[in-house]
């Protein structure tokens, strides 16, 4: 059934609700039905299959849809052209990328965030006061000091990246933020492992650090970095006029879980005046473990 949803109303009152509520619901009725279906029983289907040819035409070959389709009828090319083909992340038995599964109860706290569609930027509402109690909770699991501050990210990546820019900021030697990095005169260099994740690459060529001036530092026979090396590195940037800004170090590497010596890390930045950002992305977490916080003390 096609259903077009900018009737119903009056001309003088032009809206974005559903025509008709009732169907409106028991649409939404439908789609969580089918989506708990869905997930109680991912266990019994495949975790991957191939998306048909036809399938993979319809969805790239589909003209600009210029008139509306109908609600329902979005919904069904959903159920036949694109639930049954995920990349898998969701499934038990996906084992090729460390990708989240999210959880059913986090899909049904989608629709009510959605719901609201609250705009956090700031002023005086409930929604903006869930976050930073979220942050404040994060911080004390973790372990930090009073009046920790923070944001909640999209992912690890803009997390760091975000990270990074703080480091930036606050270690360039010039106010990056009025000036850029136009107004800078040494090369500003940042340390990793050979083992950090990929966003770090990402970051210093969106920040405008470049790639020359990452330091990817080796690992020892446990995949952490080694401190005596970056010792060295630092150093040697310092001879040659650049100037080192940050160090970042791994809670939990994604190719092994490796944990740096953060501890170590951490004197040696405080020691040479540099930020220190530890990518907790994957391993972050073991600090709320008895057994394995030690792990992760230099947090
Ligand atoms: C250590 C580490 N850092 C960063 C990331 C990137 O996270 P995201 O995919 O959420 O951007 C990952 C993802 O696996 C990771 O394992």
């Amino acid at each position: 059934m096609t259903r077009d949803t900018a009737t119903g109303t009056s001309p003088k009152e032009l809206t974005l609700d559903p025509g008709d509520w009732e169907s409106f619901r028991a649409l939404g009725h439908r789609m969580l039905d089918d989506m708990v279906d869905h997930l109680s029983t991912l266990r019994e289907q495949p975790a991957w299959r191939q998306v048909p040819e036809p399938v993979r035409a319809s969805l790239l070959e589909e003209p600009l849809p210029r008139l509306p389709q109908g609600d329902e009828a979005v919904y069904e090319e959903f159920l036949r052209n694109i639930r049954p083909y995920p990349n898998g992340n969701i499934h038990p038995r996906f084992f090729g990328w460390v990708q989240g599964t999210g959880t059913p109860l986090a899909m049904l706290a989608d629709m009510l965030a959605s719901g609201l569609n609250p705009h956090l930027a700031g002023l005086n509402h409930a929604p903006a006061l869930v976050e930073q109690k979220v942050v404040s909770w994060l911080a004390t699991l973790m372990g930090f000091p009073e009046g920790t501050s923070g944001v909640l990210e999209s992912g690890g990546t803009m997390a760091s990246i975000l990270g990074l820019a703080v480091a930036r900021h606050a270690k360039a030697g010039v106010d990056v933020r009025k000036q850029g990095l136009q107004g800078g005169r040494a090369m500003l260099t940042v340390y990793c492992s050979t083992e950090t994740h990929g966003w770090v690459q990402k970051g210093v060529e969106l920040l405008g650090i470049g790639t020359d001036w990452l330091r990817r530092i080796p690992v020892d026979e446990q995949f952490r970095m080694k401190t005596g090396a970056l010792r060295e590195a630092v150093a040697a940037d310092r001879a040659a006029g650049h100037r080192p800004i940050c160090v970042v170090g791994t809670a939990g590497t994604v190719n092994t879980g490796a944990v740096d010596d953060l501890n170590a890390l951490a004197d040696f930045c405080q020691a040479e005046g540099l930020w220190l950002h530890v990518d907790g992305a994957f391993g972050a977490l073991a600090r709320l473990s008895p057994r394995l916080a030690p792990l992760v003390a230099g947090l």
